[in-house]
């Protein structure tokens, strides 16, 4: 599927029902070439605990969310990351070409949620800056099962839903807008999560 088949498809749905999901966002190459990078700074220390809030609010609470964190660098010359930041640029210019968004940058971080960690109810804006204007998330999962669970659940008035995290599927929502929470999985849940920023 192209590229801009894909921007269509998300674009499409946020309008229609707040939240839209695409499978194969990433192929399968760039989905395990990702994930290994992923496991490999997992192994040698480089992720770390994430917080709540931005910097003047930091916490470090478990029991709100038990994810690690790493964040891609801008610059990175990985060219898996390269391709990944590439495709996220050029979905941001589409955005702004096709809905006028004001899309001006991106951040990006590698997540791994261990088995049973969470991340509990929650917008991803801040109080403070609300620069952020849509979460844009892709998994990075290997043969996922509804069974493993991890869901992302989303938070609707018409009916909350619940999205399996599957390999290169990508899911995105305005950070203002949409209530979501991470549910316990029983294996290791990995992904990219990223924010189109203003
Ligand atoms: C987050 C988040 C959702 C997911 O990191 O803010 O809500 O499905 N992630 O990983
Ligand atoms: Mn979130």
């Amino acid at each position: 599927m192209e590229n801009e088949l894909k921007f269509e498809i998300l674009i499409n749905s946020i309008a229609d029902k707040g939240y839209g999901i695409v499978d194969d966002f990433i192929n399968p190459e760039m989905c395990s070439e990702l994930r290994k990078r992923l496991l490999a700074n997992l192994n040698n220390g480089s992720l770390s605990k994430a917080g709540i809030g931005n910097a003047a609010k930091l916490q470090k609470n478990v029991e709100i969310r038990g994810d690690s964190i790493l964040w891609i660098d801008t610059d990175s010359s990985d060219v898996f990351e390269k391709k990944y930041l590439d495709l996220v640029a050029d979905f941001i210019q589409y955005m702004n070409r096709t809905c006028f968004t004001g899309l001006r940058s991106s951040e990006i971080h590698y997540a791994v949620f261990p088995p049973n960690a969470f991340y509990k109810k929650h917008v991803d804006s801040f109080a403070n800056d609300k620069s952020r204007q849509y979460s844009l998330i892709v998994y990075l999962n290997e043969d996922w099962t509804d069974a493993d669970g991890g869901q992302l659940k989303i938070y609707q008035d018409s009916g909350d839903i619940e999205i399996t995290p599957l390999g290169g599927r990508a899911v995105c929502f305005s950070s203002h807008l949409i209530p979501h929470e991470v549910l316990p999985a029983v294996r290791l849940r990995q992904s990219l999560t990223g924010w189109l920023k203003k």
